[in-house]
């Protein structure tokens, strides 16, 4: 049975046309050229960008600039996460990487995970404005972000965490960046069960996770008589 609260389909009283064209229009571009934003230009997309919802406003993130030889320390960084004799290359796959940053503050209100979506919804907006301006982004990891030799590179603090990189750089003329389909909405998007089927999809996860702890049990128990 659905609810019987209908919200109203009502326009805003002022549309803001814009992002919708935006959103739908961005891309993640691997390869590109050479050219990057100015420091001033990145800092207004930035100052934007931090108007992301942030709960109890603690600004919980912080982006480095990495230009120049500061991918060439970045390459090496991750070589020695990685244990490989030569730096890596990868960072000079862009003129700028913007390393993206959780910095968690201390909050009884706000815990860690709200922190971390609020570093990562700066992230996602910076891209749309860089996208939308005209840059070419992507947003990259890999299994040494969050590596000691990494962390030591940016100077992280001891409540920071990286959420990787955005590599920005030019779009390179006649080039078109793949493009992924917009998903079919009407399956992400649904109503909450009824009671009666919340009480049984909430008995099969009891008993599914029940069963993972007996197995988890069972293999501890059989791993101590070997
Ligand atoms: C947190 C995060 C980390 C990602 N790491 C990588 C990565 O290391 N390598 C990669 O090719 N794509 C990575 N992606 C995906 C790309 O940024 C991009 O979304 C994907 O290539 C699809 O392209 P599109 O954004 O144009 O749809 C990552 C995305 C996110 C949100």
């Amino acid at each position: 049975m659905t609810s019987t609260v209908e919200t109203t389909s009502a326009h805003p009283a002022v549309p803001r046309p814009g992002a919708l064209e935006a959103v739908r229009a961005r891309r993640s571009w691997s390869k590109v050229t050479d050219l990057a934003p100015s420091r001033d230009e990145l800092l207004t997309f930035v100052a934007a960008a931090g108007r992301v919802a942030d709960h109890s406003s603690l600004r919980p993130w912080r982006l480095i600039e990495l230009r120049g030889e500061d991918r060439e320390r970045l390459g090496t960084a991750i070589a020695a996460a990685q244990g490989d004799d030569k730096p890596s290359t990868k960072p000079l796959r862009a003129p700028l990487l913007i390393a993206v940053v959780a910095s968690y503050r201390k909050s009884d209100k706000v815990p860690r995970w709200e922190q971390e979506a609020v570093a990562s919804g700066v992230a996602h907006v910076l891209s749309l404005l860089l996208d939308e301006a005209g840059w070419g982004v992507i947003w990259r990891t890999g299994g040494y972000t969050r590596s000691r030799d990494v962390a030591k590179m940016h100077g992280l603090g001891t409540d920071e965490e990286l959420l990787g990189w955005l590599y920005v750089g030019g779009k390179p003329p006649g080039a078109r960046a793949g493009s992924r389909r917009e998903v079919d909405a009407r399956t992400f998007v649904s109503r909450p069960p009824t009671a009666a089927t919340a009480e049984k999809l909430d008995k099969k996860s009891t008993t599914k996770a029940e069963k993972a702890r007996k197995k988890k049990d069972k293999s501890r128990k059989k791993k101590k008589k070997t």
